[in-house]
């Protein structure tokens, strides 16, 4: 069933023939590895691995609204790992994304990721979908008000819970990132049509275990070619007759398609930026 990577220079011949000005990118954890964040689900590296030493009853309670309200020191204590700021530098994935932005060839980027590393590596917000929410903005989880971006930032470094400021309410603040029990932002439903519109569908670096995002790939139009770069095959992949499998490191697999579509020194010189 596996395609193999010859298929990659005709992903390229494609892309250049302009028959694919539409492409729509979704991602995961695994384009944030290279950049030292660990992903979930990945089975020694992965935070769900890594979380023992928290004494959740699940690894997946540290996103949990549910437990969070009864204990909510576990997910501030990720939140210290993953909170996005100078630490962490985007990969060569991201900087491939922006350059599709850059030559108006990426109608929508979807990611679940909450590290902003797309921003950070130069895609305009207005082709990203955040998911899975961010730590841009935090509210309260009982009155909706939202709280202070700099007094949050204190709290995270400290490893400390910060609590509601409105009078006679401190309830839990929580960084607006999607947990689960939660509704997906606005956007992603707004912006889901995107992927039926797409002439080529690039996913990467996700385990497509997580529902609605996972479906995602699935919308795309019967003649959009899909192609797959990830350590393992997931979702449908593999299922259609114009699936692509790039399988091994993200970055290694867009390296390979940069190349081949005569952008390799350029995607280098901006990831070297
Ligand atoms: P996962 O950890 O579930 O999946 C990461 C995928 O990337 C796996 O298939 C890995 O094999 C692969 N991978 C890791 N590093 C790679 C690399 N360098 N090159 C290629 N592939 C690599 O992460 P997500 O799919 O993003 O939700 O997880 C989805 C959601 O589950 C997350 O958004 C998070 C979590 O619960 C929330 O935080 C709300």
């Amino acid at each position: 069933l596996t395609l193999d990577k010859r298929s990659l220079p005709a992903v390229a011949e494609y892309i250049k023939s302009g028959q694919a000005p539409r492409i729509v990118a979704m991602t995961g954890a695994g384009i944030s590895t290279a950049a030292g964040i660990p992903d979930f689900r990945s089975p020694t590296t992965g935070l769900y691995a890594n979380l023992a030493a928290l004494n959740l009853p699940e690894p997946e309670a540290v996103f949990d609204l549910t437990f969070f309200r009864q204990n909510p020191q576990p997910f501030y204590v990720l939140a210290r790992e993953l909170y996005p700021g100078t630490r962490y530098r985007p990969t060569v994935s991201h900087v491939f994304l922006a350059l599709l932005a850059r030559k108006g060839l990426l109608h929508m980027l979807f990611t679940q990721n909450i590290d902003c590393l797309e921003r950070a590596a130069g895609v305009p917000p207005e082709r990203i979908v955040e998911a899975h929410g961010s730590f841009a903005t935090q509210r309260c989880i009982d009155c909706k008000v939202l709280f202070d971006g700099e007094r949050m930032r204190k709290f995270v470094a400290r490893g400390e819970v910060p609590r509601c400021a409105e009078e006679g309410c401190g309830g839990l603040v929580k960084p607006d990132i999607v947990f689960f029990g939660e509704a997906l932002p606005r956007d992603f439903f707004d912006q889901m049509q995107r992927v039926s519109e797409a002439g080529l569908v690039l996913v990467m670096g996700t385990s497509l275990q997580v529902h609605p995002f996972a479906g995602l790939p699935d919308m795309a139009d019967e003649a959009a070619p899909r192609v797959l770069f990830n350590r393992e095959e997931v979702g449908s992949f593999g299922t259609r007759a114009d699936d692509v499998m790039v399988l091994g490191d993200c970055d290694a697999g867009v390296r390979k398609l940069a190349d081949a579509l005569g952008w390799g020194q350029e995607l280098e010189e901006a990831w070297r930026a």
